[in-house]
């Protein structure tokens, strides 16, 4: 009788450890601009990380996650901030987010420090992961989304491109891409146009690449610009005068796209992530981003914050809910699936992301436009 009720005490102990581990609570901080001018990325970013939690519950490695969003405003000084508090005062375990190229860059000294990872759910400038061995990203890359766009053109009769970029990061790597992969299969590059990251007016630039009658324009801008852009491209009459208008997907980004109107249609891209790729997996991740959003259709950014918080938790499961930020890091190190945008990994050495880019085309189907993924690019690694 006595070995009995002590093994039953020994037991209840056990099970009360169980329990207050599962009430342990892990935060992860998620940090984006939910207003001023990118907080339409900001938006799809918690809307794709908060529908990855509701569709595979919070308790992992034994643990019980809490997202913790705290808005930017865009803001490097703000990030660098929120990062700060959210480190030291909430003790986040993780944090993640980031709109812009240069909120990012703002935490990196923070997580070094720290020794905090940090999930990169938007900046694509490929220099970024290198600048913290803390960093690792959910995203894309420039370099990777702009190479193949620039193959196709050259194998598609274009022979002279004008470039218009966003005067900072991500821009440059895009332009010094295209460039490179252009001209070695043969194009030349006539002009080489930046348009200020702050409230740009692309009418001057695109009047002079208008002027120039190139083959074809590539542009890029971050994706909350994408529909101010496309209506000026359209404006200006740039496809009736013969020339072919190509970019990164950014430029004719999934949620804005229908606002662009017809005039988009044809338009040539290439990109990590299309909400009509067709796969089983994507067709789900829309059907219940849209059920939980009906406001919006998920893009890029949406998709990277479904996948974020993906890798956040298979590295918690691999830690068996250990939360040591080294640990973390270099659980993600490696770390593969099958995302809505197709078979992802995490690369070991870089702990930047790799994946399959797509060559699409603008369509209209069911009344609707859409990007549609015609050509395929597999496995690319930032092609430093
Ligand atoms: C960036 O700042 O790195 C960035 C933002 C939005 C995009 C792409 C890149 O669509």
């Amino acid at each position: 009788m006595k070995m009995l009720k002590s093994a039953l005490v020994a037991g209840f102990a056990l099970l009360a450890a169980g329990a207050s581990q599962a009430q342990e609570v892990v935060k992860i901080g998620l940090i984006a601009p939910m207003t001023g001018p990118q907080a339409a990325s900001g938006r799809q970013m918690v809307a794709g990380a908060q529908l990855y939690m509701a569709l595979n519950g919070n308790k992992v490695g034994g643990k019980t996650i809490q997202l913790i969003v705290r808005d930017d405003q865009g803001t490097a000084d703000i990030t660098r901030r929120i990062a700060q508090e959210l480190i030291v005062n909430e003790k986040v375990a993780v944090i993640s987010g980031f709109g812009l190229t240069p909120l990012a860059m703002a935490v990196g000294p923070v997580i070094t420090q720290s020794k905090v990872p940090a999930v990169i759910m938007v900046a694509g400038t490929s220099s970024i992961v290198g600048t913290s061995p803390y960093f690792a990203r959910a995203s894309f890359t420039l370099p990777q989304n702009t190479f193949p766009v620039a193959e196709w053109a050259a194998k598609n009769g274009m022979k002279n491109v004008v470039t218009l970029v966003s005067d900072y990061g991500p821009g440059i790597d895009a332009m010094n891409t295209f460039k490179k992969t252009f001209e070695a299969a043969g194009g030349k590059i006539l002009d080489q146009l930046k348009a200020p990251l702050e409230s740009p007016d692309f009418a001057p630039f695109l009047q002079r690449a208008k002027d120039l009658k190139p083959d074809a324009v590539f542009l890029f801008v971050p994706a909350p610009q994408a529909g101010a852009l496309m209506k000026q491209v359209v404006d200006r009459g740039l496809t009736q005068a013969g020339i072919k208008i190509i970019g990164t997907g950014d430029v004719t980004d999934d949620d804005q796209l229908n606002g662009m109107g017809d005039g988009v249609i044809g338009m040539i891209t290439s990109y990590n992530y299309s909400s009509a790729h067709d796969s089983p997996e994507n067709k789900n991740f829309v059907a219940e981003f849209r059920k939980a959003n009906p406001q919006m259709r998920p893009n890029v950014m949406g998709v990277s914050g479904y996948d974020g918080i993906h890798l956040i938790y298979e590295a918690l499961k691999k830690t068996n809910g250990n939360t040591d930020g080294t640990a973390l890091i270099n659980a993600m190190k490696g770390a593969s699936w099958v995302s809505p945008r197709g078979p992802m990994s995490i690369d070991p050495e870089t702990r930047d992301v790799v994946q399959n880019i797509y060559v699409r085309r603008v369509e209209k189907r069911d009344g609707e436009l859409h990007n549609i993924e015609f050509d395929l690019f597999k496995n690319v690694k930032d092609p430093k």
